[in-house]
């Protein structure tokens, strides 16, 4: 049975160039995609078999997509938060053998079963905030067993739970404990035996790496991501986090869907991936839990023509946040974009950050009913009440999965 959303004061639909479609006095309707939207008074007069539900005159827009994140791990950080805030760094923590080290021994305890409990009611948050696709990363496991471990919780919590995940294997996102002195030997085993057994049980989309200082150089970083993309697996990187190494200008070269982070990304690296259509994914949650201040040059990247997309990062280590809402708002107040160039960046952004452009993450015929029914009416108050959950209603494939702001 066809669902139809009336009484929708204000409807905004993202347009592939950027742009955006508004409409007052909307209504949508859908199965589980979506059939028309446009004018109440046109649409109903299609929707004379379907459930009714009254929006009340608020604000519908598609639902949002984290494009980033880490949401496999089995436990929280909160220590080296203390640490941080008592004036270690983020690398010192690393190089001391905290960080993602430590999420890689404590994901490595458990099994596979206890992580899928520990992921689902994560899962439940993304969903309450509006968010109806996540990418999930692995990259805790940094061993054959351990990555496949983590790729299954993903793909189940995907057959599990109504939210979408996306896989990307990040096998290169340290170098393990055991390898510390041979980190060839463990790049070796990422390139022969992770990417192709990942890649042959269909378990990853994308291949990303940490290309930084101290972590993987841009050379290791493009040999690991040519042997994704010889086994299918579409490049993604963490790129020019915390320094400029040249990353944004390696997704350009090795043709990235998309690179992650970017706040010291430099002009010709800008530059270089606007003009191969790489999209800049900005992950201000991270800038602002480790206390730093350098945020994306985001206009200077619209000036150049590039396509951004907004992502939480959500991981226990550098963005404990899954509230997208709020990230909108950083970028908004840190790098100058406007609400709607925000809004744009986590919904159709997303999908394209995602290679899911046209699936979902605007409101067109025949696209997935993914879908939210906000608490106000005008998209500007999204950021400007900044970490407050506005979410009312989440239609995901057209069901309804959140109402009053609470899973169903
Ligand atoms: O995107 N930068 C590398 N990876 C994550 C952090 C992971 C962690 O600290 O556990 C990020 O910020
Ligand atoms: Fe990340």
């Amino acid at each position: 049975m066809s669902t139809c959303i009336k009484n929708i004061g204000k409807l905004i639909n993202p347009n592939a160039d950027g742009t955006w479609e508004e409409i007052n006095d909307a209504a949508i309707l859908f199965d589980d995609k979506i059939i028309r939207y446009g004018r109440e008074s046109e649409v109903l007069t299609d929707a004379k078999d379907a459930q009714i539900v009254d929006a009340g005159g608020r604000l519908v827009t598609p639902g949002l997509i984290d494009s980033h994140t880490h949401p496999a791990f089995a436990e929280a950080r909160a220590v080296e938060f203390e640490m941080r805030n008592q004036g270690k760094s983020y690398q010192e923590i690393a190089v001391s053998g905290g960080g993602i080290r430590s999420s890689v021994r404590s994901l490595r305890e458990i099994s596979e079963d206890d992580l899928v409990e520990r992921m689902l009611p994560r899962m439940d948050r993304f969903l309450t905030n509006g968010i109806t696709t996540i990418e999930a990363k692995s990259g805790y496991g940094l061993s054959l067993e351990h990555e496949l471990k983590q790729l299954c919780a993903i793909k189940r919590c995907d057959q599990e739970h109504p939210l979408s995940l996306v896989p990307t294997l990040l096998a290169a996102h340290e170098i393990p404990d055991e390898y510390r002195h041979d980190r060839k030997a463990y790049l070796n085993i990422v390139m022969n035996e992770i990417i192709p057994a990942v890649a042959e049980r269909k378990l990853a989309l994308f291949c990303d790496v940490f290309c930084e200082e101290g972590v993987y150089s841009t050379q290791e970083s493009r040999t690991v991501l040519e042997t994704g993309k010889k086994h299918g697996l579409i490049p993604k990187i963490h790129a020019d986090q915390l320094t400029d190494t040249g990353a944004a200008e390696l997704a350009a070269d090795v043709g990235a869907i998309s690179a992650e982070h970017l706040d010291f990304i430099s002009d010709s690296g800008i530059a270089k991936m606007a003009e191969a259509g790489v999209v800049f994914t900005l992950l201000p949650g991270a800038v602002i839990f480790l206390g730093y201040n350098q945020y994306p040059p985001a206009r200077k990247i619209l000036q150049a023509g590039g396509n951004i997309a907004i992502a939480t990062d959500f991981n226990p280590g550098s963005s404990a946040t899954q509230n997208l809402s709020l990230m909108m708002t950083l970028c908004c107040v840190f790098c100058g974009l406007t609400t709607k160039e925000a809004l744009w960046a986590t919904t159709r952004g997303g999908a394209r950050a995602l290679n899911l452009e046209g699936k979902t993450g605007c409101i067109d015929a025949g696209v997935d009913a993914d879908l939210v029914v906000w608490d106000c009416d005008e998209e500007n108050l999204i950021p400007y009440y900044f970490g407050i959950n506005q979410v009312r209603k989440v239609f995901k494939s057209g069901k309804l999965v959140v109402n009053n702001g609470l899973i169903i």
